[in-house]
């Protein structure tokens, strides 16, 4: 899909432009906007609305053809609601319903004529971003490994109609959009992939194709070098699958060399069968999903590398199967972090936070201005927070208040939003072993805080952030597949960084 500003001045009318099929808002009590008005030189567009051909309720269209006086052969009417009221949720429905419109027409470019500027809390720039994004959500097809493709007629050219004054902006506002969706689309495909496809080794070229077309560096450790780094509990959840267990550091330095990074940490499971502690096999083929939190972190230096973003950012993924094996680790095993710190594995399939404790140590030596990791860390997070939030854990002092209110602020901005979940000692104790230093497991109670609170230990050292996307990254049932999330927080969080470093 094409993507472009069409700019217009006081001089010129919206209906001499020319365009397969113009879309305009309308209101409900048979209010027009006034794109709408001045397409309505004939009286046609308020005849329609008399006639009760469409509501005006947000989702309700209409098209109409050969308006007389329009230059567009088509006319798209879009409901916008109540006069006043365009929100988020209407904006985001409008250009879907552009999109549901356009697909059964064949090949139409589409120009959009909507009160952008009109929504409220928001701003053009938001409008053009967010109706990017759902135009991308709602083309985009799991269709990689299916022998035939489906093919995607309808709306191909999309030009948004803002003022002249405006062009600078909206120019912007553009690029990040579509930066934004390249990245949401890597992250989804990467999801949606199998684990006999998508393997460590399959994430590490990806991140190698990325350094390529964007000119980043890369770096993958094999299972030796990461043996001399002494990271055994990651290795310890490796020990079990055939695939070789790759960590993969990946580094978009747009800022100054002297700056500080900041560092993203996505777990990386290409497949989790709960290892000797096995899942039960109902719905198991889910379990690929557990690399989203690696997806993300790609997805989003995709798009901040596309964007040529002014900030030091430094992805990194501890990439492995868990599987049950005659090597695997069992139950009651003890092993030695990179920190130090040993750990009784009580259960196998909590296995995230003991390939990304290792991760945490291993980025101390990017002396980060701030570190954040994605995981689809628990089942617990999705009981707690179901699937619209996605859990977002920090300890409680000033400086880990502000990261907390960056990440919260970011995915409000984009509707990918976060919720903020507590880290206190008196959840630490639900670690305590017998045997090591701490157990990887505690408890069922509170499970989603345990499992922060295992990270927090291994994050001493700098600012940290743990977001948690097991019920966000992705979708069950009918529309089974991954969503992207968290990429447009984190691109967001991160684009919100850079300006505020100039
Ligand atoms: N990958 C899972 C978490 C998960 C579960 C994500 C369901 C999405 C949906 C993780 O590795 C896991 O298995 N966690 C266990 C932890 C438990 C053993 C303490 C869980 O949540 O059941
Ligand atoms: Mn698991
Ligand atoms: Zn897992």
């Amino acid at each position: 899909m094409d993507f472009s500003i069409k700019t217009i001045d006081a001089k010129t009318s919206i209906a001499s432009l020319k365009a397969g099929c113009i879309a305009v808002g309308i209101y409900e009590n048979k209010k027009l906007s006034p794109q709408a008005q001045a397409l309505d030189k004939s009286g046609e567009i308020t005849a329609a609305l008399k006639s009760g051909d469409i509501s005006g309720k947000p989702g309700s269209t209409l098209l109409l053809r050969k308006v007389a006086g329009v230059a567009a052969e088509r006319v798209l009417l879009i409901g916008l609601g109540a006069d006043g009221e365009l929100n988020d949720k209407v904006t985001s429905m409008a250009a879907l319903c552009v999109a549901r419109v356009l697909a059964t027409l064949g090949g139409a470019d589409a120009l959009l004529a909507l009160p952008f500027d009109a929504v409220k809390e928001r701003d053009l720039a938001w409008a053009i971003r967010s109706s990017i994004l759902v135009l991308r959500d709602n083309s985009y097809r799991s269709d990689t490994l299916k022998s035939k493709k489906e093919t995607t007629s309808g709306i191909k050219k999309v030009a948004f109609l803002v003022a002249a004054a405006k062009a600078a902006v909206a120019k912007d506002a553009l690029a990040q959009g579509v930066a934004l969706a390249n990245g949401i689309d890597l992250t989804k495909e990467l999801g949606n992939l199998p684990g006999n496809v998508c393997t460590p080794t399959y994430l590490a070229n990806t991140a190698k194709k990325l350094a390529k077309e964007f000119k980043l560096s890369v770096e993958v450790l094999d299972r030796k070098q990461l043996e001399a780094l002494k990271m055994g509990s990651f290795l310890s959840v490796a020990r079990g699958g055939g695939e070789a267990p790759k960590f993969i550091i990946l580094k978009h330095l747009g800022g100054k060399a002297k700056d500080a990074p900041t560092v993203l940490v996505g777990k990386g499971i290409t497949f989790d069968t709960g290892g000797i502690s096995l899942k039960g096999g109902a719905g198991m083929d889910e379990m690929k999903y557990d690399m989203c939190g690696a997806g993300s972190v790609l997805g989003t230096i995709r798009a901040i590398a596309e964007l040529k973003l002014k900030l030091n950012v430094i992805g990194v993924i501890p990439a492995t199967e868990n599987m049950p094996s005659g090597t695997a680790t069992k139950p009651g095993d003890i092993v030695t972090s990179m920190s130090g710190q040993t750990i009784e594995v009580l259960n196998t399939d909590a296995e995230g936070r003991l390939v990304l404790c290792d991760a945490l140590t291993y980025v101390e030596r990017f002396k980060p201005a701030a570190v954040v990791d994605i995981a689809t860390l628990t089942g617990a997070c999705v009981t707690s927070l179901g699937h619209h939030n996605s859990g977002l854990f920090t300890r409680h002092d000033s400086a880990h208040d502000a990261l907390a209110n960056e990440l919260l602020s970011a995915g409000k901005a984009t509707g990918d939003t976060a919720w903020r979940m507590p880290i206190e000692d008196s959840y630490q104790e639900q670690l305590k072993s017998n045997f090591a230093d701490m157990a990887n497991i505690g408890g069922p109670a509170g499970g989603s805080i345990t499992a922060a609170c295992f990270l927090e230990r291994y994050t001493k050292k700098y600012t940290w952030a743990h977001l948690d996307i097991a019920g966000t990254a992705w979708k069950s049932g009918a529309a089974k597949g991954a969503t992207g999330r968290p990429v447009a927080l984190l691109t967001t969080f991160l684009m919100n960084r850079a300006a505020a470093a100039k």
